[in-house]
């Protein structure tokens, strides 16, 4: 398994997104992940395609961009040409998922399904062989700083078994709650993509709370490899 860190920069200072971005990657972000709220599909709102494309000319590692929108559909393309490099789009806001991920593949960018806490694995099965990427929510999206659901770690290993069966080896992505005591958990259940948001970007040391994230993670991921 591989190791990536997507600081999100949901906890950051808004008013300098720039310096935190490069803090992160000094931290050694491999990612930055974005997360993109609408107000309906979540009772919050954020970002849209001007703000990632400005992040698009600082950032040096890909953006990883999280529509949490009713309508994905209709915002995809304007998200990747604005500099997404990872798109995810939520399992309960789309009937014809398919559609969608082959649309998104044909932009270019790495298409990612999201799924919410409340929703069954069993809502990926069909899309299992498509995806390049599961965005398994630990906590119930829309604001930052949520406490960790702990039913996640059977749930991250239940979709490393739905993405095994279908033969593909796509990465599980974990977003909401992740932190130093959390890592090591969700790791070691078969995450490789860690999402993090107030433990890097509200900790006094952005960079030493970067690697402080990849390290314990690292060290799960090679005491899980050992075990
Ligand atoms: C929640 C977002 C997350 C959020 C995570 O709806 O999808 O990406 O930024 O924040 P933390 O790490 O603070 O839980
Ligand atoms: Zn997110």
């Amino acid at each position: 398994m591989t190791i990536r860190l997507a600081p999100s920069i949901l906890a950051a200072d808004f008013a300098a997104l720039g310096a935190a971005i490069e803090a992160a990657e000094r931290g050694g972000a491999d990612f930055i992940h974005v997360d993109v709220m609408d107000g309906h599909f979540v009772p919050n709102l954020t970002v849209g395609p001007p703000v990632v494309r400005s992040l698009k000319r600082i950032a040096r590692v890909p953006l990883d961009v999280h529509l949490m929108v009713t309508d994905p559909d209709r915002y995809a393309e304007a998200f990747v040409a604005a500099g997404a490099s990872m798109l995810s789009v939520h399992v309960e806001a789309l009937p014809h998922l398919n559609r969608t991920l082959a649309f998104i593949k044909g932009l270019g960018a790495k298409a990612g399904v999201a799924i919410n806490p409340s929703t069954p694995v069993a809502a990926l099965e069909e899309v299992a062989p498509d995806v390049d990427f599961v965005l398994v929510m630990s906590v119930n999206p829309g604001f930052g700083g949520q406490t960790f659901l702990p039913r996640t770690e059977s749930k991250v290993r239940a979709v490393r078994e739905l993405l095994d069966r279908a033969g593909n080896s796509a990465p599980i992505e974990v977003d909401g709650g992740i932190d130093l005591q959390t890592v090591g958990r969700v790791v070691r259940a078969g995450a490789e993509i860690l999402v993090a948001g107030s433990s890097i970007f509200h900790a006094p040391d952005i960079v030493a709370a970067a690697r402080a994230l990849r390290a314990a993670a690292e060290e799960a991921a090679a005491r899980g490899a050992r075990a």
